[in-house]
């Protein structure tokens, strides 16, 4: 079966005609439009009259002609002009695309081809290039993603024996590449950094890797850890891989409630953790939320014998952290004394890797579990194509190793190329606006990969912020986590990249593991906010609301057919939950929870999700809260208050059920019922509004607002403190008592006058009452 982008007749030398176009639609934001199959999304106000939802004005890319300077063409070169917003096309320069490991279209579709037509030819052709202590069976790997004919499986490289930490580290060191920078760490303060080499870091895993078997954990044990962006948490998931031990990292920004469900959830035998960590200028106490937890989840039965502890003295001192002995311990006094070397664990392809939380559109969190073979020659092929790795690179992705971004594209996938990564401590807004292009030139950084919402943020900042910098040294750009608007875009490629740099938009999930849909720098054109094509081995199909595949342009939610390496293989303890989220919405496909439309080119645009999980990008920007209220120049600002508007914001974002918000806000005593949407927000993405009925005689006060969002914060996390309560007499319900969301989305994003049919409500009365409550 061929991709849609077979239908693709461009090429890069090729000169494209595209008609002028009015550029409105380029300005526009890109609504989020969740829980609304593609019916929908097509009477959005974004649809076009072409009848295309959210995609550039129509195009001929057909239109071939033989000079690139005898037409009208308003497609971009990089590094020969500007993106102007009239541009749809923008081109790799013919230096990028000489130097880059898939020049031309014409290569990819033959790769790609290939990895379709012979999966496991593909596949083991590069598996090959990794150390396997045994290889793998005559299967290369067996599937079924059809509910209807079975269980769910998905196998890779089944009875191959390997190890993932000794294709990180010791194949890297055994290859002549021991002295090369593994890592540069920058801390949270401007000046405080470090670095470790290949055999470093290797020692440092295998100095670990001995204390943890030391204390007992084993193949198969899980780990929970719980640490900011040091070195020791890359060092602490690759010690637990080399052991066979599972890890499962919880983001060092959840709060006590969540990371006790986790460790109950999981049964660790040991936690790792550190004192305190310093987000800009705030010290936040991990240790103390640690202890919490423990302590929560011991009443439940579950008690952990060991917490090893960094001492990350630039937060604070041990002599001021809270301590049980016996349990707690200095990773400082114990992790040093171990041997410097450690036997391998030689583990299946299919044995876990990993476990990672992620929200899901009911309360509970799912565990979603990796296994090893698979997901270890997927991340490492999808980092090198997609970024076009060189092994002079050095590379800084902005995400925390809390999620799957940091696993996937701060540890394994580069790790596994023997690249030089970035690990930043800190917020990278701090001290100011230009700390990330700060931190580009001290490293020279090539491949620089982040989050719309921080470049968005970054770009209300100001230009002079990244001018101020050469940023010389990048090469490309790469974004994710959500749609990246062209507005955005054109910033991102502009400004920041000063027209030279293509920028990889990848799309791809917690479950997904690596890339699924994503440019390969150098091989086609781009399209500001198009993730472009399908990585190699991937199958999207757009499906409409009877799971019938679309063909050709279209608009409709996105599946993919067939498995890739990288695909998780269970959600940790639920293999019903497994099929019933990802397989049974549409039978004989694995459902992506997302909206998309492809053009007529083939390209594809991702429109968010369509189920309850609001994809959070976290921020705390305070004064820049007040400056954005007030409307005024920077300048105006700084002499009106006297105080310059510092945006802190962490660049990892992830997502949150509605369900999980909804949950914490009725945990509340006066608060009765809760409905929770997302809103479009100009710097997150899309923030958290949530509906909120008290409970009877209870009055509306400024002061149980604050109070219900410091109950999501403890129970949930910063990240997920709504930004806006609602008041709610009622909801809007239907006679069987369904909240119809899509009301409240109406309200919650003042599209008034699109709220539709609300005669099939039990009481259509609360509609206006909302209406009248918006701005209380
Ligand atoms: C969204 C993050 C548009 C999408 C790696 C997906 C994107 C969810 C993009 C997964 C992108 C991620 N363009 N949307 N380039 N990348 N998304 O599991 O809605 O935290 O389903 O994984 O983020 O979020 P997750």
């Amino acid at each position: 079966m061929l991709p849609q982008c077979y239908n693709v007749a461009i090429s890069c030398e090729a000169l494209v005609r595209i008609p002028l176009l009015g550029s409105n639609h380029h300005r526009q934001q890109y609504r989020p439009c969740p829980s609304i199959g593609p019916r929908r999304l097509m009477m959005g106000s974004n649809y076009e009259s072409n009848g295309i939802w959210r995609h550039p004005c129509p195009m001929n890319m057909n239109v071939v002609t033989s000079s690139r300077s005898s037409c009208p063409i308003n497609a971009v070169v990089l590094g020969e002009a500007l993106a102007s917003e009239e541009s749809e096309l923008v081109f790799p320069s013919k230096d990028f695309s000489g130097q880059a490991m898939v020049a031309s279209l014409e290569k990819y579709l033959e790769m790609y081809k290939r990895s379709i037509e012979d999966p496991a030819g593909f596949w083991s052709d590069i598996a090959s290039q990794f150390y396997w202590k045994e290889k793998w069976g005559k299967q290369v790997y067996s599937e079924n993603l059809d509910v209807r004919k079975g269980d769910i499986k998905i196998e890779w490289f089944k009875g191959g024996i390997t190890n993932i930490c000794y294709n990180c580290l010791d194949r890297n060191v055994e290859t002549g590449n021991g002295d090369k920078i593994a890592i540069y760490w920058e801390g949270n303060e401007p000046g405080s950094d470090g670095s470790l080499t290949y055999s470093q870091l290797l020692q440092k895993v295998c100095q670990l890797a001995n204390y943890l078997k030391d204390v007992g954990v084993k193949k198969g044990d899980a780990v929970v850890v719980y640490l900011p962006m040091l070195m020791e948490l890359p060092i602490t998931m690759l010690a637990c891989a080399r052991i066979g031990a599972i890890h499962s990292v919880v983001f060092a920004g959840f709060s006590s409630e969540s990371l006790a469900q986790r460790i109950m959830d999981c049964k660790p035998k040991a936690v790792i953790t550190c004192n305190a960590v310093k987000r800009g200028p705030k010290v936040i106490y991990l240790k103390g939320i640690v202890d919490t937890a423990l302590a929560e989840s011991a009443k439940s039965g579950i008690s952990i014998d060991v917490c090893l502890t960094y001492e990350n003295q630039s937060a604070m001192m041990r002599g001021e952290t809270k301590w049980q002995e016996g349990r707690d311990i200095w990773w400082q006094d114990v992790v040093p004394k171990y041997p410097t070397t450690c036997e391998v664990e030689w583990v299946d392809a299919e044995d876990p890797l990993f476990l990672l939380y992620t929200s899901g559109s009911t309360g509970k969190p799912k565990g979603v579990l990796h296994t090893t073979g698979g997901y270890m020659v997927y991340t490492a092929t999808t980092f090198k194509y997609a970024f076009d790795y060189k092994p002079s690179d050095v590379y800084w992705c902005t995400a925390d190793c809390g999620w799957i971004t940091g696993h996937s594209y701060v540890t394994y996938g580069p790790m596994l190329n023997g690249a030089t990564v970035i690990v930043f401590e800190g917020a990278p807004s701090y001290p100011d606006p230009g700390r990330c292009w700060d931190i580009v030139d001290k490293y020279k950084v090539t491949l620089f990969y982040t989050a719309p919402t921080l470049v968005r943020s970054l770009m209300r900042a100001g230009d002079e912020y990244v001018t101020r910098y050469s940023r010389k040294s990048l090469r490309v750009l790469g974004s994710v986590g959500e749609p990246i608007n062209p507005s955005a875009w054109r910033w991102f490629f502009n400004v920041v990249g000063d027209s030279r740099c293509p920028i990889s938009d990848t799309w791809w999930q917690t479950e997904t593991g690596g890339f699924m849909i994503t440019p390969l720098p150098g091989a086609w054109p781009q399209k500001p906010g198009s993730a472009t094509f399908p990585f190699f081995g991937v199958q999207p199909a757009i499906v409409d609301e009877k799971g019938l595949k679309l063909e050709g342009e279209c608009s409709g939610y996105l599946c993919v057919k067939s498995s890739w390496p990288g695909a998780f293989r269970t959600l940790y303890g639920d293999h019903e939950r497994y099929e019933t989220t990802y397989f049974k919405p549409f039978p004989g496909y694995y459902f992506s929870g997302d909206g998309c439309s492809r053009d007529k080119d083939g390209y594809y645009w991702l429109t968010g999700r369509v189920d309850d999980v609001i994809n959070v990008r976290y921020h705390s920007y305070l004064p820049w809260a007040a400056y954005s209220k007030m409307k005024l120049s920077i300048w105006d600002f700084v002499f009106i208050t006297n105080k310059f508007p510092v945006i802190r914001t962490c660049g990892s974002g992830h997502r949150i059920g509605t369900a999980e918000v909804e949950s914490a806000l009725v945990s509340h005593p006066q608060c009765s019922e809760a409905a929770v949407v997302g809103v479009e927000h100009e710097v997150k993405g899309q923030g958290i509004y949530a509906f909120v009925t008290l409970a009877d005689g209870v009055p509306y006060s400024e002061e149980l607002r604050k109070s219900l969002v410091v109950t999501v914060r403890k129970q949930i996390g910063a990240f997920a403190a709504p930004d806006k309560i609602h008041w709610a007499p009622g909801l809007p319900k239907t006679r069987s008592g369904k909240i119809m969301r899509r009301i409240l989305r109406k309200i919650a994003s003042r599209q008034l006058d699109e709220l539709g049919d609300t005669s099939t409500l039990a009481d259509p009365s609360v509609v206006d009452q909302l209406i009248a409550l918006s701005d209380s």
